[in-house]
């Protein structure tokens, strides 16, 4: 094979075994992220089953979607203007100020799981994502 022959091969590899690689490619990218932390925070508006979750929440929450939706961006591996702008996450330290009891983390959980069915649509993808997601909420308690 010609030294060019052997190049066209490998970028030819190259250019096959690209396939998306973070569960922000996966998912569809800015688009999707955006869509489902929206979709997160029209459920914990409308749904009576999160209303202690939706009293802890300063108002307006046009704020607290978008900082949600940079750091979800960030987390499923998606650019990190989240950090730009907010420096480390600290998640838990910025959750100090609230009282984080169980029974909230199963309001979060239950937004979650409903806004990721309706918005992602690889089922295995959602529920790895959803089985993290939980162990970030449960790190999240800091009140019995
Ligand atoms: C376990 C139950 C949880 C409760 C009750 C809760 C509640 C809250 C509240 C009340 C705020 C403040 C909103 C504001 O400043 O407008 C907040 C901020 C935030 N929460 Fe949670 N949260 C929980 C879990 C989580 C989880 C699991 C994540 C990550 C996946 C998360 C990510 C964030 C982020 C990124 C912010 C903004 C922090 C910042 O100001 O930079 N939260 N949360």
């Amino acid at each position: 094979m010609s030294i060019l022959g052997y190049f066209n091969k490998m970028k030819e590899k190259k250019r096959r075994y690209k396939t998306p690689t973070t569960p922000y490619e996966l998912i569809g990218g800015d688009a999707k992220v955006t869509q489902l932390a929206n979709k997160f925070y029209d459920i914990m508006e409308q749904d009576p089953f999160a209303a202690e979750l939706l009293a802890l929440h300063p108002k307006p929450l046009d704020r607290i979607r978008h900082v949600f939706t940079l750091y979800l961006i960030m987390w499923l591996g998606g650019p990190n203007n989240y950090e730009l702008q907010f420096g480390h996450p600290r998640l838990r330290a910025r959750h100090l100020p609230f009282s984080v009891t169980p029974e909230l983390k199963r309001q979060w959980m239950y937004c979650m799981r409903k806004a990721m069915m309706d918005t992602v649509t690889d089922i295995s993808l959602a529920e790895k994502l959803l089985h993290s997601l939980d162990q970030l909420a449960e790190h999240m308690i800091n009140t019995d």
